[in-house]
């Protein structure tokens, strides 16, 4: 039995559809990247736009194998192909290598873990490549990233698979309409039931102040969450006009980039964390 390496922070982007999960997630880590960390980002949605949204131009992007597609190496690992019924398999993989093999670089020096869709959505399916999945995200060491920012599908769907098991925070991200708080608590709760010890609000594309009053009055009346941190992030034409990716908006000192810079420097590891 090998001694556990330490691990890295680890940080899960979830909530409702469209409010900003993958931008939020590209900018932060860029800017942590820029601040000197060394940043691995994980594409934990099938639709997988991390890659673009990075600044990854397209024929790259679309070159990316994701991991739930390698199945040389799930077989390796894991001790059966995706598919393939009835073989036992491998509970703990060993793969603490899947970074250095499938990881991608992106631009200010990030790394880029795509995923890939998994099988069964939602299920608790023990099929191959969830497992592999699953131990490759578990798996990164601080010797490999001293942040792991995961993007996240939609909804609260991934948090059923405990792809975020053993993260360190999860940011809700939502917007200020009535859906997307109520998929934030229900988010929130399934984060706090996987045992995440920070859990923290992100309301997006605010257009004044009284949006977080709003959006505070919206999770009482879902049956509220104490979140760890409420952080309003502007809305912002800039975002929108750097569209497919925030390459633009790294580095920029408009009010969406500037409120997301402050977002990452509150995830700074605690000394506790730190020390694991
Ligand atoms: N603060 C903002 N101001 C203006 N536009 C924004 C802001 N944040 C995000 N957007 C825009 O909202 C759209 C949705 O953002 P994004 O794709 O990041 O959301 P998502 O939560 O990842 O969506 P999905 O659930 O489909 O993956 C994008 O066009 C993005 O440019
Ligand atoms: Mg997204």
């Amino acid at each position: 039995m090998t001694a556990a390496r330490p691990a890295p922070l680890r940080v899960v982007v979830a909530g409702k559809g469209g409010v900003g999960k993958t931008t939020i997630t590209a900018l932060v880590g860029r800017q942590l990247a820029r601040a000197g960390r060394r940043v691995l980002l994980v594409d934990a949605d099938e639709q997988m736009n991390l890659a673009r949204t990075l600044g990854i131009p397209a024929s790259e992007a679309s070159a990316i194998v994701p991991l739930a597609h390698q199945d040389d190496y799930i077989e390796e690992s894991v001790g059966a192909r995706p598919g393939e019924q009835g073989a036992l398999l491998r509970l703990n993989p060993d793969t603490t290598d899947a970074v250095a093999r499938f990881g991608v670089d992106g631009p200010d020096g990030v790394r880029l873990l795509v995923m890939g869709g998994l099988r069964s959505a939602g299920g608790g399916c023990l099929c191959p490549e969830n497992s592999l999945l699953r131990s490759a995200v578990a798996g990164v060491g601080r010797d490999q990233a001293e942040v792991v920012l995961m993007d996240t599908h939609a909804g609260v769907e991934h948090f059923g698979r405990a792809l975020a098991r053993g993260f360190d925070h999860a940011v809700v991200v939502t917007d200020t309409s009535t859906n997307a708080a109520a998929v934030a608590v229900q988010t929130a709760r399934l984060a706090r039931e996987l045992g995440i010890p920070r859990i923290g609000l992100v309301v997006n594309r605010a257009r004044d102040t009284t949006d977080r009053q709003r959006v505070a009055r919206l999770v009482a009346d879902e049956g509220g969450f104490a979140f760890e941190s409420v952080t309003v992030l502007p809305w912002d034409e800039t975002v929108l006009d750097a569209d497919p990716s925030v390459d633009a908006l790294v580095g920029s000192e408009g009010a969406f980039a500037t409120a997301t810079a402050a977002l990452a420097d509150s995830w700074r590891p605690t000394r506790m964390e730190l020390a694991r």
